[in-house]
């Protein structure tokens, strides 16, 4: 075996289908941008039509990229969404679980709508749209080649922050032990299951944390590494845990996060 080719047997997802929800921008759109680029069949979903048909026309001068438009906060949409890729797909190898949505208030106001909202995606749809796509997923898994669901949680959930955003942190936390469970339980499925806890990446999710120039360099003064997290930081992540590299690891959580949580 050449040394390129070693590079790709190892850290290889070329020919791999994949599907990142919430893939219309930000992180999951950084992710989408990592796996068609290194030879993946790339689906991404979100709400918007507008939204995912324009990041299906960004990302395809690189590969494959297919936009689902699809609301996957309810069971019902992601039984539409897990459809449509059974529609087209006998095997899933990949699936990202990274849509999600935040709400902050104080303790005394935090109401229902904003517990609901945020547990429903960023907690049950996780649940639900794996468990619509599992015959794809099986189909796709071996002893030799695992299939992978990476679940994307947050750093809130591994440490209080000043956020105030309730229903997230327990919906994130809950998030990281229900993808443990599930990769014991899927164990022999060979469908890995493990998540990553991004710190800061530049998104609409964030953007008040860079409004201004100036409050972008007091805030990124603030992280350990000096710099928010960038497209190779979550694509290389994910696709290091995609590939043979990563088939060892099964049930973990990992902060991608520049050091924030263990020295920030
Ligand atoms: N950015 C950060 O610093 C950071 C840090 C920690 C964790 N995270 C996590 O990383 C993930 C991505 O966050 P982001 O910062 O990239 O956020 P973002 O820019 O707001 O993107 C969220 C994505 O989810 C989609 N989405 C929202 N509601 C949806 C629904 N009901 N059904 C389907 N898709 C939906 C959005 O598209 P539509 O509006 O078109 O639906 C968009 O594509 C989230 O799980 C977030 O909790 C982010």
């Amino acid at each position: 075996m050449t040394d390129a080719s070693f590079y790709e047997h190892l850290f290889g997802v070329r020919g791999k289908v994949a599907l990142v929800t919430g893939g219309s921008r930000g992180i999951g759109l950084m992710i989408a941008e990592g796996l068609v680029r290194a030879g993946a069949r790339v689906y991404i979903s979100s709400r918007k039509v507008e939204a995912c048909e324009e990041a299906e026309r960004e990302l395809a001068p690189y590969g494959d990229c297919i936009a689902i438009p699809c609301d996957i906060s309810t069971l019902e949409g992601c039984e539409v969404l897990a459809s449509a890729i059974q529609a087209r797909e006998d095997k899933l190898d990949i699936l990202v679980n990274n849509a999600g949505l935040t709400w902050s208030l104080d303790v005394d106001e935090f109401h229902e709508k904003a517990w609901d909202r945020i547990v429903n995606l960023d907690l049950k749809s996780p649940f639900f749209l794996m468990q619509k796509l599992l015959p794809q997923l099986r189909a796709a898994a071996s002893a030799e080649q695992r299939a992978s669901v990476i679940n994307i949680s947050s750093v809130n959930s591994l440490k209080p922050s000043n956020l105030r955003n309730y229903s997230y942190v327990a919906a994130k936390a809950g998030l990281n032990q229900l993808s443990a469970q599930l990769a014991r339980d899927l164990m022999a499925d060979h469908i890995n299951v493990n998540v990553i806890a991004p710190g800061p990446f530049k998104s609409k999710m964030t953007a008040p944390l860079y409004a201004t120039e100036e409050l972008d360099q007091e805030v990124t003064a603030s992280f350990p590494m000096k710099r928010w997290g960038r497209m190779e930081d979550a694509a290389g992540l994910t696709i290091f845990l995609s590939s043979r590299a990563g088939s060892y690891l099964t049930g973990v959580t990992l902060p991608c996060d520049g050091g924030a949580t263990t020295i920030g």
